[in-house]
Protein backbone atom coordinates (compact mmCIF):
# COMPACT_ATOMS: atom_id res chain seq x y z
CA UNK A 1 0.00 0.00 0.00
CA UNK A 2 0.78 3.79 -0.39
CA UNK A 3 0.28 7.13 1.16
CA UNK A 4 1.21 10.53 1.15
CA UNK A 5 1.46 12.34 4.54
CA UNK A 6 0.86 16.41 4.76
CA UNK A 7 3.07 16.47 7.92
CA UNK A 8 4.74 14.88 10.98
CA UNK A 9 1.49 14.35 13.40
CA UNK A 10 0.17 12.07 9.95
CA UNK A 11 2.98 9.87 9.72
CA UNK A 12 3.00 9.35 13.28
CA UNK A 13 -0.91 8.80 12.57
CA UNK A 14 -0.43 6.19 10.04
CA UNK A 15 2.38 4.37 12.29
CA UNK A 16 -0.09 4.02 15.07
CA UNK A 17 -2.42 2.38 12.54
CA UNK A 18 0.39 0.26 11.18
CA UNK A 19 1.59 -0.62 14.61
CA UNK A 20 -2.25 -2.56 15.38
CA UNK A 21 -1.04 -4.75 12.05
CA UNK A 22 2.31 -6.13 13.89
CA UNK A 23 2.85 -9.18 15.41
CA UNK A 24 6.00 -11.02 17.13
CA UNK A 25 8.54 -12.11 14.60
CA UNK A 26 7.74 -8.47 11.87
CA UNK A 27 10.93 -7.94 10.76
CA UNK A 28 9.95 -3.94 9.84
CA UNK A 29 12.78 -2.34 7.27
CA UNK A 30 12.90 1.90 7.10
CA UNK A 31 14.09 2.91 3.80
CA UNK A 32 14.72 6.44 2.95
CA UNK A 33 17.21 9.62 3.36
CA UNK A 34 18.52 11.14 6.03
CA UNK A 35 15.54 13.37 7.61
CA UNK A 36 13.02 11.55 5.79
CA UNK A 37 11.44 10.33 8.91
CA UNK A 38 12.37 6.97 10.00
CA UNK A 39 13.43 7.55 13.44
CA UNK A 40 9.82 9.84 13.77
CA UNK A 41 7.79 6.38 12.28
CA UNK A 42 10.00 4.46 14.19
CA UNK A 43 9.04 6.42 17.76
CA UNK A 44 5.45 6.51 16.86
CA UNK A 45 5.22 2.43 16.44
CA UNK A 46 6.77 2.32 19.73
CA UNK A 47 4.54 4.44 21.01
CA UNK A 48 1.61 2.68 19.97
CA UNK A 49 2.73 -0.60 20.83
CA UNK A 50 3.48 0.54 24.57
CA UNK A 51 0.53 2.23 24.94
CA UNK A 52 2.41 5.49 25.82
CA UNK A 53 2.33 8.17 24.18
CA UNK A 54 5.05 10.35 25.85
CA UNK A 55 7.38 7.54 26.43
CA UNK A 56 11.12 8.22 25.70
CA UNK A 57 12.24 6.55 22.63
CA UNK A 58 15.86 7.94 22.27
CA UNK A 59 17.70 7.26 18.88
CA UNK A 60 19.39 4.24 18.96
CA UNK A 61 22.34 6.35 16.66
CA UNK A 62 25.43 5.94 18.75
CA UNK A 63 23.68 2.69 20.93
CA UNK A 64 22.90 0.59 17.43
CA UNK A 65 19.82 -0.89 19.13
CA UNK A 66 17.56 0.09 22.00
CA UNK A 67 15.05 -2.38 23.06
CA UNK A 68 11.61 -2.01 24.82
CA UNK A 69 8.92 -4.24 26.61
CA UNK A 70 5.64 -4.03 24.65
CA UNK A 71 2.68 -6.44 25.53
CA UNK A 72 2.67 -8.23 22.54
CA UNK A 73 6.62 -8.56 22.27
CA UNK A 74 10.14 -7.44 23.22
CA UNK A 75 10.45 -4.22 20.52
CA UNK A 76 13.94 -3.85 19.23
CA UNK A 77 14.35 -0.83 17.44
CA UNK A 78 18.22 -0.72 15.65
CA UNK A 79 19.80 1.92 13.99
CA UNK A 80 22.09 0.39 11.31
CA UNK A 81 23.83 3.42 9.80
CA UNK A 82 27.35 3.12 12.09
CA UNK A 83 27.69 -0.68 11.97
CA UNK A 84 31.22 -1.03 9.94
CA UNK A 85 30.80 -4.68 9.33
CA UNK A 86 27.30 -6.82 9.24
CA UNK A 87 28.76 -9.13 11.15
CA UNK A 88 28.79 -7.05 14.70
CA UNK A 89 25.42 -7.24 14.03
CA UNK A 90 25.19 -10.18 16.07
CA UNK A 91 27.03 -8.70 19.47
CA UNK A 92 23.59 -6.01 19.43
CA UNK A 93 21.31 -9.30 19.34
CA UNK A 94 19.82 -9.89 16.35
CA UNK A 95 19.35 -13.47 16.60
CA UNK A 96 17.64 -13.07 19.75
CA UNK A 97 15.82 -10.71 18.52
CA UNK A 98 14.11 -12.47 15.53
CA UNK A 99 13.11 -15.57 17.96
CA UNK A 100 10.01 -13.36 18.85
CA UNK A 101 10.83 -9.53 18.90
CA UNK A 102 9.37 -7.21 16.72
CA UNK A 103 12.41 -5.32 15.07
CA UNK A 104 12.64 -1.79 13.36
CA UNK A 105 15.88 -1.28 11.20
CA UNK A 106 16.68 1.62 10.39
CA UNK A 107 19.60 1.97 7.42
CA UNK A 108 18.51 -1.89 6.46
CA UNK A 109 20.61 -1.31 3.70
CA UNK A 110 24.00 -2.40 6.46
CA UNK A 111 21.77 -5.83 6.65
CA UNK A 112 23.53 -6.97 2.98
CA UNK A 113 22.77 -10.62 2.69
CA UNK A 114 21.55 -10.79 6.19
CA UNK A 115 18.40 -9.09 5.20
CA UNK A 116 15.47 -11.12 6.13
CA UNK A 117 13.56 -13.05 2.86
CA UNK A 118 10.37 -12.66 5.53
CA UNK A 119 10.16 -8.51 6.31
CA UNK A 120 7.97 -5.23 6.06
CA UNK A 121 9.62 -2.76 3.80
CA UNK A 122 8.76 0.65 4.40
CA UNK A 123 9.91 3.03 1.99
CA UNK A 124 9.75 6.89 2.90
CA UNK A 125 10.42 9.77 -0.07
CA UNK A 126 10.30 12.99 -0.51
CA UNK A 127 6.65 14.61 -2.46
CA UNK A 128 7.79 17.06 -5.02
CA UNK A 129 9.69 19.74 -2.97
CA UNK A 130 7.06 20.04 -0.17
CA UNK A 131 9.59 19.91 2.57
CA UNK A 132 6.29 18.52 5.13
CA UNK A 133 5.08 15.44 2.59
CA UNK A 134 6.26 12.38 2.28
CA UNK A 135 5.26 9.35 0.72
CA UNK A 136 5.08 6.38 2.06
CA UNK A 137 4.94 2.69 0.95
CA UNK A 138 4.35 -0.44 2.74
CA UNK A 139 5.34 -3.70 1.10
CA UNK A 140 5.36 -7.28 2.86
CA UNK A 141 7.45 -9.76 1.79
CA UNK A 142 7.14 -13.59 2.52
N1 LIG B 1 5.30 14.25 6.62
C1 LIG B 1 6.34 14.07 7.48
N2 LIG B 1 6.55 12.85 8.04
C2 LIG B 1 7.59 12.67 8.88
N3 LIG B 1 8.48 13.61 9.24
C3 LIG B 1 8.31 14.85 8.71
C4 LIG B 1 7.24 15.12 7.82
N4 LIG B 1 7.33 16.41 7.45
C5 LIG B 1 8.40 16.91 8.09
N5 LIG B 1 9.00 15.98 8.84
C6 LIG B 1 10.23 16.21 9.63
O1 LIG B 1 11.26 15.40 9.09
C7 LIG B 1 12.14 15.02 10.12
C8 LIG B 1 12.32 13.50 10.14
O2 LIG B 1 13.37 13.20 11.00
P1 LIG B 1 13.80 11.74 11.38
O3 LIG B 1 12.58 10.92 11.70
O4 LIG B 1 14.83 11.85 12.45
O5 LIG B 1 14.44 11.22 10.02
P2 LIG B 1 15.35 9.94 9.75
O6 LIG B 1 15.28 9.05 10.96
O7 LIG B 1 14.76 9.30 8.51
O8 LIG B 1 16.73 10.48 9.48
C9 LIG B 1 11.59 15.53 11.44
O9 LIG B 1 12.25 16.73 11.76
C10 LIG B 1 10.11 15.80 11.08
O10 LIG B 1 9.56 16.85 11.85
MG1 LIG C 1 16.81 8.20 12.21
Amino acid sequence: MMIETCSEQETIEFAHEFAKSLAPRDVVLLHGDLGMGKSVFSRAVIRGLCGVDNLEVPSPTFTLVQTYDADIATLWHFDLYRLSDVSEIYELGWEEALIDGVLLVEWPERLGYLRPNSCIDVILSPVSDDFNMRKIEVVRHG
